[in-house]
């Protein structure tokens, strides 16, 4: 199922009702399962709503994308909007304290204060949105969440998988494996030959961007 086309379709309230049953129906086997007890067993970390990806992305499988709808469209993935949780949570587990806080935010209006966790400092330029869209010999369908952040799915608190997540060595060392980069670096040295031109250029014919220039990733 198109989960991603569901919301779009929630969106229009006449609909709206049908399509949150039939979300309701395809999470149906694990539903209003958890107890109070077992909630408490989840940890919470810092965070002001113990909210857990093991339990949607892991458990009832919901799409990373169906909440972080910014990631593939702009710079930043961000926080998901509270609409969206809201959707489910209108319906879903209404009775579970940490939902009520989360239903507590919505009534207020005020915006859930989550604490970031991957953070690159404001003097480099990261796009979401070309990695999750790269396409290339090394990455036909683009970079799969997962490879940067590690298994977030079976996470009850995200953390940073990978210790050197966001440092320069970490995104060079990536960047240096996409074809073209390195030939590119080294015609900037020495100056092109045919064959580093060739491997400067996309099968399609397009130039890759320079992946390993200081210019590429600071502003
Ligand atoms: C597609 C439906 C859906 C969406 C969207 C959704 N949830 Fe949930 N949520 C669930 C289900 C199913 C459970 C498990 C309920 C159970 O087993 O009783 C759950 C459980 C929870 C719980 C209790 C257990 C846990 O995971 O810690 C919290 C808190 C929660 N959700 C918060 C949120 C927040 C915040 C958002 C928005 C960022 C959100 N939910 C979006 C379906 C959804
Ligand atoms: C039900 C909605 C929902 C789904 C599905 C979901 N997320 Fe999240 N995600 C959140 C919320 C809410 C936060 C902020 C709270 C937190 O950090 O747990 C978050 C935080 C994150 C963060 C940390 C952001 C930071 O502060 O650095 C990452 C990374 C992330 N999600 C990746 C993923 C990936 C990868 C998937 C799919 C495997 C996924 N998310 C699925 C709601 C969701
Ligand atoms: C190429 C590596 C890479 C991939 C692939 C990637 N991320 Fe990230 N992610 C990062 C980096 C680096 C940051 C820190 C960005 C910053 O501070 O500006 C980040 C930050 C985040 C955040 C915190 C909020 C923000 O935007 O700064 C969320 C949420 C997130 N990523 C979710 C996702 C999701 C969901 C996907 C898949 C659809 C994804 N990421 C794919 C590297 C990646
Ligand atoms: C796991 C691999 C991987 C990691 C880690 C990674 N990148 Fe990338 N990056 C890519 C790929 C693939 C592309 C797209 C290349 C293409 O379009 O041919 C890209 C492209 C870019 C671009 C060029 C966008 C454009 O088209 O103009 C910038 C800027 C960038 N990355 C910054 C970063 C920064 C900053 C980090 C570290 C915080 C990072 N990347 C980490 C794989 C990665
Ligand atoms: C693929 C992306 C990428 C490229 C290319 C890149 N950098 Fe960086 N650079 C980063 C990231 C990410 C950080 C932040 C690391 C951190 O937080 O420790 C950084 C940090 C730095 C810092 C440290 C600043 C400080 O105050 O801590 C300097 C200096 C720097 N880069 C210079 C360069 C120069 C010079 C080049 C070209 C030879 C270059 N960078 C190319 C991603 C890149």
């Amino acid at each position: 199922m198109n989960i991603d086309k569901l919301y779009l379709r929630s969106l229009g309230a006449a609909v709206g009702l049908a399509v949150m049953l039939a979300v309701f129906g395809f999470l149906s086997p694990v539903y209003a399962q958890m107890t109070e007890e077992q909630l408490a067993k989840i940890p919470g970390g810092d965070q002001p709503i113990k909210f857990s990806h093991k339990v949607h992305a892991g458990d009832n499988e919901i799409p990373c994308q169906y909440c972080h709808i910014y990631a593939r469209r702009s710079q930043v993935s961000g926080a998901p909007p509270m609409q969206i949780c809201m959707g489910c949570h209108k319906l879903i587990a209404t009775n579970l304290s940490e939902v009520k806080k989360l239903a507590k935010f919505w009534e207020d209006k005020k915006p859930i204060p989550w604490v970031k966790i991957h953070d690159v400092p404001d003097f480099v330029r990261f796009i979401h949105q070309k990695h999750i869209n790269a396409r290339n010999e090394v990455y036909p369908k683009g970079l799969a969440c997962q490879t940067c952040h590690g298994p977030i799915q079976e996470m009850h608190v995200v953390k940073k998988f990978n210790p050197s997540f966001g440092d320069m060595g970490w995104c060079l060392e990536c960047h240096l494996t996409i074809p073209g980069a390195l030939e590119r670096k080294r015609a900037m040295a020495v100056g092109p030959d045919s064959k580093t031109l060739k491997n400067m250029l996309r099968p399609s014919g397009e130039y890759r961007p320079n992946l390993t220039d200081c210019m590429t990733c600071h502003k």
